[in-house]
Order: C-alpha cells, then sequence, then structure tokens
C-alpha cells in the first residue's frame, strides 16, 4: 500500500499549503465585500484544517508515515504558495483554481485505493472532494457577484 500513503502524503502537503494560503486570503482581502469573504476564507482555512489531520491519520492507520515539516510540504504540493493575487477576484479564481487541482489528483489517489481494496481511503477521498466541489460552486457564484474588473 505504499503508493497510496505516498499519494496521500501529497494531499497532506496541500492541504497545509492551503492552509497558510487560505488564511493568507482571509488577512488581506479588501473592498465592499471584505466581510464575507473573510468570513468564507476562515470557513475554508477550518476545512483545510480538519481535513489534513484526517489525511495524515489515515496515513498513520494504514502503515504509513505522515511528512510533517514545511520543507516537505513545499517540496511534495502540487500547488503554489499565496501572495501574488491582490483583488478578491483573483484570490477566488486561485482558489477556484487550486481546489479544482486538488480534486484531480484526489481522484487518482481514490481509483488506486479502490483498487488496492482500501475502500475506507476511498470514502474519507469522495468526502474530501465533495466538499470542495460544493465549494467551487459556492465560489464561482461569489466572483459572479463582485463588481466585474474594468
Ligand atoms: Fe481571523
Amino acid at each position: 500500500m505504499a503508493k497510496v500513503t505516498d499519494r496521500l502524503n501529497i494531499h497532506l502537503a496541500d492541504w497545509n499549503l492551503l492552509y497558510t494560503k487560505l488564511h493568507h486570503y482571509h488577512w488581506y482581502v479588501t473592498g465592499p465585500n471584505f466581510l464575507a469573504l473573510h468570513a468564507k476564507f476562515e470557513e475554508l482555512y477550518d476545512y483545510a484544517g480538519t481535513s489534513l489531520d484526517e489525511v495524515a491519520e489515515r496515513i498513520l492507520a494504514i502503515g504509513g508515515k505522515p511528512i510533517s515539516t514545511m520543507k516537505q510540504y513545499l517540496d511534495q504540493t502540487m500547488l503554489t504558495e499565496g501572495g501574488k493575487e491582490k483583488s478578491p477576484e483573483e484570490m477566488l479564481e486561485q482558489t477556484i483554481k487550486d481546489f479544482q487541482t486538488v480534486v484531480g489528483s484526489m481522484r487518482e489517489t481514490a481509483k488506486l485505493a479502490d483498487e488496492a481494496g482500501d475502500g475506507v481511503t476511498t470514502d474519507m477521498l469522495n468526502g474530501h472532494m465533495a466538499e470542495l466541489q460544493k465549494q467551487v460552486w459556492m465560489l464561482t457564484a461569489i466572483a459572479k457577484g463582485l463588481p466585474v474588473k474594468a
């Protein structure tokens, strides 16, 4: 089952990256929709925090070793750090892209886990994918309500 745990470590790295990146958006978002976006990004980093722990503990439960340093997370994540996004539109767009990237990656892991007879890992990933897909829909709806860029 080494392959499944290797892939779960990538998800662990992605969740850790998102945990930090979503805090950045929570702190630095500005504009007339500040309150709603500030609260939304908090909801999302809370979900990232819960999920990263679930993934790490699942890795331990199936005999693997979760990576646990910032350096390892940066080395293994599929995502890039935040900081370049200035407007709320850019922050939402980047979050949507990141969630879609992560869902695509989790889908491969879920398939691999299923083939390995590890339906519990597949169930966990399906739960994370369902939540991320719901959030992509919500963030897209929020982005459409923001003032159009000049
Ligand atoms: Fe806060």
